[in-house]
């Protein structure tokens, strides 16, 4: 299962090797995390990690979408690489193809547009955001029945959205508190530095309704976003996707100033913000990308059990199938009516079972 790394605790096992910002590796899968480790990647960026769960990677292929850990990185090296060098407009057919690879698996099935909220815990951030944010957003788009070309210009701009945040002082965008009103003031001109890099650096190769969304990523449908305070209809439905695929990446992160959503708090803040600060069209298209509880997350009944999600249904996503840890019977809560998930099981618990598994893994 995929925890951000507020969650990890000295002795759980990585499932899947962990890259640094760079593509570096840093560690290998199964190795049992050390305190040091766990500093070490907090101090490298990593913001997420896969570790062993109760489920083992074999029972969660079928149930999640895996967008394989070295596409995300070198999609995230081609978005640096190209906004750190100048922005050239050769090395722009780069962005255009990673967009093309994600749009391509997507419609293909490959990446199943009902469970991606797998990425959602972003590994480290603005680039990891950003490819993560994309991808969301070409998913919803499918659902909205765009064609290849509209999905291609909507992954384009969602793919670059925060590229204006390259021009915000890495001590405002990385401030570990409350951003002071002059400070907030800078951080609120990203969307405006975004745009003019992409019309004025390289007018007329990046498509308008890409450049658009970079623009209105955080305009909201009740008039209350910035720059412009754009109402309703104003805001295009494109960028109201990429702002619905932005705010629940953003919640559902670890960020340096407050600890990550869990899924289901974020999807319920989604569904709220429907109608007033989102369009209610994206909301609707967005949501079933995302599962407020993804398998392989550990829940507690309203049995007092505690149970593993196994799998969930796009139409009734808060009655998914689960796994009683103490038993391994199945119970599917869409026919069990009588019983509800009272909650995620809190970080600290979670440790404590993960590192109780521990002893069986170290000794093999
Ligand atoms: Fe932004
Ligand atoms: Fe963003």
């Amino acid at each position: 299962m995929k925890l951000p790394t507020s969650y990890l605790a000295p002795g759980m096992i990585l499932a899947r090797p962990v890259y640094g910002q760079r593509g570096v590796l840093l560690l290998n899968r199964g190795v049992s995390l050390t305190s040091f480790d766990i500093s070490a990647l907090r101090r490298h960026g990593v913001l997420a990690v896969y570790v062993e769960g109760p489920l083992s990677e074999e029972e969660l292929r079928e149930a999640r979408a895996v967008m394989e850990e070295e596409v995300r990185v070198h999609t995230m090296n081609v978005v640096r690489s190209w906004a750190e060098n100048g922005r050239r407009r050769a090395n722009f057919a780069s962005i255009v193809d990673q967009v093309k690879s994600v749009v391509d698996e997507i419609l293909a099935g490959r990446m199943p547009t009902n469970a991606l909220s797998e990425i959602s815990a972003a590994d480290s951030y603005t680039f990891a955001h950003s490819v993560d944010v994309c991808v969301l957003s070409v998913a919803a788009g499918v659902r909205l029945g765009y064609k290849r070309d509209d999905l291609l210009k909507l992954g384009v701009g969602a793919l670059l959205h925060d590229l204006g945040k390259s021009r915000v002082p890495p001590e405002i965008l990385n401030k570990p508190g409350k951003l002071t009103p002059a400070e907030f003031a800078e951080m609120k001109k990203h969307p405006v530095w975004g745009y003019k890099m992409l019309r004025e650096d390289m007018d007329g190769w990046v498509d308008s309704v890409s450049a658009a969304i970079v623009l209105n990523h955080h305009e909201r449908y009740d008039g209350s976003g910035y720059p412009r305070g754009l109402k309703g209809k104003e805001i295009h439905l494109t960028a109201a996707v990429c702002a619905a695929a932005d705010m629940y990446n953003a919640i559902t992160t670890d960020r340096v100033y407050r600890p990550a959503l869990p899924p289901h708090e974020a999807y319920e803040m989604l569904m709220g913000a429907g109608g007033s600060a989102l369009d209610f069209r994206a909301v609707q298209a967005f949501l079933p990308c995302v599962d407020p509880y993804p398998a392989g997350m550990l829940i507690r009944l309203s049995t007092g059990e505690i149970a593993v999600v196994l799998s969930s249904d796009p139409a009734m996503p808060f009655r998914p199938k689960v796994m009683l840890v103490a038993t391994g019977e199945i119970v599917d809560l869409q026919k069990e009516l009588a019983v509800v998930i009272t909650g995620l099981l809190p970080p600290a618990e979670a440790r404590a079972m993960a590192a109780g598994m521990r002893p069986a893994r170290a000794a093999v």
